[in-house]
């Protein structure tokens, strides 16, 4: 039996409301969870908040509020926008919750029993606002720190650390081995380069609990708190934990962006081994999102608000802009005016078009029933499902919907070569204008089931549309010819309203 599929996203901080940046990478996550079940596997897909540390122990001060009743605020507003994304997540974790901090405690009782870890004093410079030590090489040319660093103060104190560095040439060693660890090629052969040109220094996993107290306690010292890393990167085995029958562990896929991924590639690989675990297979990161080319930023309103946008054009319509502009990888930039005029191009005067006019002229030249199956079109159809299906399998979101689109506008250019509104006029051609109506409400049809892990919604629309009763949620379904003879079709309606901007 195939082992379940386990794919995961980053856990987000939860200080503050979710942005393009989230969205995409749930977004990512989400169409390979669906397009997985639709191969025909077992899922399961995790995603949630990372909910401790000093930002947020910070503006939940700032707010009046406790810490937790903050988090549980923010939480709700978040789980809200995973719905409003359509996210198929299985599960969605809260780093304050009792079954992950007892895993994490409990890890780490283990781990020092075994003695991974140990206790030292240091000295050094520290920006609260980032919540980390500053070594000299943070300097500028100037001697000062980076503004965005905020105060930086001289800081000595006790913590305890993870003896992360005896295990630099295992590391080296694994994701040589491994050449679809880190993917893309250019992250894995960073995070060599790094590893081939730096001493990896141990990793301080404490905190003093005098100072930071919204953590997880340590077991074997109450004075201290897990920082960051050792509570939020447990997150994916303490979930798979939760949920002991499924056996999830090893995660198949965790997807991440560019600027964590030595926490995922480094820290957390040597953590896992020193846990008796076998190492995810996988390292997905994605690049980061700008907008009008100047980076993303609340304080200087360069923001896309995925909820507005969502709201005015539809939630499929964001998912297929993100999507198809960029690929897992470079980073990208969302303009205004690229996504009009993809939304009016692509899915428009593209794909909503060609199901619009091919179910009209069905149901207004044969009063909506199908006529015989008839495969003028069926080659192009199997060329874009056996690539979707490849290309899926292998992560290559943006190029499975360029293969689709390649379907939308080859049936485009048939309605335009084939004018069934011609035919229609013209008592002879019946036969040839039954064939014509066929391919097109049939490349409608695989339209559906490629597009479902993509735009759930719109495939859900077309086989509503085409009066189908079953959903579009298997691959296999793909293959041409499903549209039964004498099957009547229901109403068409417009799936992407154009608009006047
Ligand atoms: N809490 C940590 C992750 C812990 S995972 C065990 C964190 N949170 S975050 O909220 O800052 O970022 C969450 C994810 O969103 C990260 O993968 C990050 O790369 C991604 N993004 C944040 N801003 C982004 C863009 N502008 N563009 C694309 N993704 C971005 O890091």
């Amino acid at each position: 039996m195939n082992k379940r599929f386990y794919i995961t996203t980053a856990i987000d901080y939860v200080n503050g409301q979710p942005h393009l940046g989230h969205a995409y990478e749930k977004i990512v996550a989400d169409v390979i969870a669906r397009a997985h079940r639709s191969l025909g596997q077992e899922v399961f897909f995790l995603t949630g908040l990372d909910e401790h540390g000093q930002k947020v122990q910070q503006a939940a001060i700032a707010d009046g509020k406790t810490p937790q009743a903050y988090c549980d605020e923010l939480a709700a507003d978040w789980k809200a926008f995973a719905k409003k994304l359509e996210l198929t997540n299985d599960d969605f974790v809260r780093t304050t919750e009792p079954r992950h901090k007892e895993f994490v405690q409990s890890t780490l009782a283990k781990l020092n029993d075994a003695g991974h870890f140990y206790k030292a004093t240091y000295t050094g410079y520290y920006s609260a606002k980032e919540e980390t030590f500053l070594t000299e090489k943070d300097r500028l040319p100037d001697g000062k720190f980076d503004p965005s660093f905020g105060e930086v103060v001289e800081l000595k104190e006790d913590n305890y650390y993870f003896r992360l560095g005896a295990h630099q040439q295992w590391l080296i060693d694994t994701i040589e081995a491994n050449p679809d660890f880190i993917a893309p090629s250019y992250r894995r052969n960073e995070v060599l380069g790094f590893l081939k040109n730096n001493k990896l220094e141990d990793l301080c996993i404490s905190r003093p609990a005098a100072r930071l107290n919204w953590g997880i306690p340590l077991p074997f010292d109450k004075d201290f708190v897990t920082y960051v890393w050792f509570d939020a990167l447990v997150n994916y085995t303490s979930i798979a934990e939760a949920h002991p029958s499924l056996g999830l562990w090893p995660a198949d896929i965790h997807v991440i962006g560019k600027d964590i991924v030595k926490f995922h590639a480094v820290y957390w690989p040597v953590m896992l081994k020193a846990m008796g675990l076998p190492l995810p297979k996988q390292i997905l990161v994605h690049g980061w999102w700008q907008k009008e080319g100047a980076k993303i930023s609340k304080s200087t309103g360069n923001i896309v608000d995925p909820v507005a946008v969502i709201d005015e054009w539809g939630l499929d319509a964001f998912r297929f802009y993100v999507l198809r502009e960029l690929d897992i990888g470079p980073d990208g930039n969302w303009t205004d005016a690229g996504f009009r005029s993809r939304y009016s191009a692509e899915l428009a005067n593209g794909l909503g078009n060609l199901v619009n006019r091919s179910l009209s002229m069905l149901k207004r030249y044969r009063n909506g029933v199908v006529p015989a199956k008839h495969d003028e079109l069926a080659a192009d159809a199997a060329k874009a499902s056996d690539e979707t299906r490849a290309l899926l399998k292998q992560n290559q979101l943006q190029a499975a919907l360029q293969s689709i689109w390649g379907l939308v506008t080859r049936a485009n250019q048939y309605v335009d070569q084939t004018a069934p509104f011609r035919l229609a006029k013209d008592p002879a051609q019946s036969k040839r204008l039954d064939e014509v109506l066929y391919n097109l409400a049939e490349t409608c049809r695989v339209l559906a089931v490629l597009l479902r892990p993509f735009l759930p919604g719109t495939a859900t629309k077309i086989y509503a549309q085409l009066a189908l009763t079953e959903a579009p949620d298997k691959l296999d379904a793909a293959i041409w010819g499903g549209l039964p003879a004498g099957h009547a079709i229901g109403e068409p309606a417009p799936l992407f309203p154009r608009k006047d901007v």
